[in-house]
């Protein structure tokens, strides 16, 4: 099978994207698939050529020294990319000539579902969320919507759009302070990788808050803030009633909040891999029940297709709340089923199956 592998894209979390997508082309089976890369650049250009192929340094790479790699335009292009050759729109022609898509895109057009829509336009078979899934996983509110309506865990929120705070903050500000109770986390609603996400403790630090979140997102969503809580993730794969779910991780070494930096700098990652985890997460049978039956439901009711992984808090009364969905993970969350026994090339294996039943 020919498989156009996807990555980059115009989203704040590009070179993330980067790294998953170099890791499932280095990872996929050669013997039974035929990858092509296709990456797309931050302004939305797709390219294809096997230089796609030859970064292969990237594991030595921090995520600092990938941005310099990716970002930084040289000649109109990316050094990364010698001679990449434009593929036009969509790199149509290209799709067009594979069995299946693979797109590793996290964020905003590759997991909200506007590229899914492409492929159901053009009739070829997808890896990953449908349109459904993708976008309202994408959307904090939506998705948290769709939780609390089918009486899954979340923290209480508020929402409004920006143009709303443009014209009326007095009233977003008393909404705010009449629902919810400091501290608060102000997050844009349809960003990834915690961008754009503060915390606030006092009125002064919301509006500083929300001034931030407003730069990247027209939704924002503010969110009551869970007391020394434990981060616990897990993954499902599957499709309808054919759920997987993967072992649970926690993230170790933070504080108030999971940062970016936290996520890809501090850490010193290796692969999109964080050093700082703990996999198996340490937690009592009945909670590591709970958060599998509650991960399981979460991917079902937003119709969840392919490998996602739903991100847990606990609070310090071992409560479970569910932080939100993420329908393509980094590093499409391997690590998190390595210990299910599925290597990285069985898991590529799996998820291209899927995107066939
Ligand atoms: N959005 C990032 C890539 C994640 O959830 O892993
Ligand atoms: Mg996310």
């Amino acid at each position: 099978k020919k498989v156009a592998v996807i990555f980059g894209g115009r989203s704040v979390e590009h070179e993330v994207s980067v790294i998953s997508g170099l890791q499932v082309l280095e990872n996929i089976d050669e013997s039974k698939y035929t990858a092509v890369p296709l990456y797309i650049n931050k302004e939305g250009k797709w390219f294809t050529g096997d230089s796609l192929r030859k970064f292969k340094n990237y594991k030595e790479n921090n995520l600092n020294d990938l941005k310099e790699i990716v970002v930084v335009p040289t000649n109109n292009d990316y050094n990364l990319y010698t001679q990449p050759e434009s593929v036009g729109l969509f790199g149509k022609k290209i799709i067009e000539s594979v069995d299946v898509a693979f797109p590793v895109i996290h964020g905003t057009n590759g997991e909200d579902g506007t590229i899914q829509g492409v492929f159901e336009l053009m009739n070829i078979p997808y890896v990953g969320g449908g349109v459904l899934s993708s976008s309202v996983g994408m959307d904090k509110v939506l998705m948290k919507d769709v939780f609390k309506a089918n009486n899954l865990p979340v923290v209480n929120y508020v929402w409004f759009y920006r143009s709303m705070w443009e014209e009326n903050r007095n009233e977003i500000i008393n909404n705010i302070k009449n629902k919810l109770e400091f501290p608060l986390f102000v997050k844009p609603a349809n960003l990834g990788s915690s961008v754009g996400i503060s915390k606030a403790k006092d009125e002064d630090s919301l509006i500083s808050a929300i001034e931030i979140a407003v730069r990247y997102d027209r939704k924002i969503i503010i969110e009551k803030a869970v007391e020394e809580p434990r981060e616990i993730n897990c993954a499902v794969m599957g499709y309808e009633d054919n759920v997987d779910v993967s072992l649970c991780e926690e993230p170790l070494g933070w504080k108030e909040l999971l940062s970016y930096e936290d996520k890809y700098i501090k850490s010193n990652i290796k692969n999109n891999k964080t050093e700082k985890r703990r996999i198996p997460a340490d937690l009592e049978d009945v909670i590591r029940a709970e958060i599998e039956k509650i991960a399981k439901n979460a991917f079902q009711v937003i119709d969840g297709r392919g490998n996602a992984r739903i991100d847990f808090l606990l609070d310090k009364n071992q409560k479970i709340y569910i932080n939100e969905i993420n329908t393509m993970p980094g590093s499409i969350a391997y690590y998190l089923w390595e210990g299910k026994g599925y290597s990285f090339k069985t898991l590529i294996d799996k998820m291209i199956d899927i995107a066939f039943k």
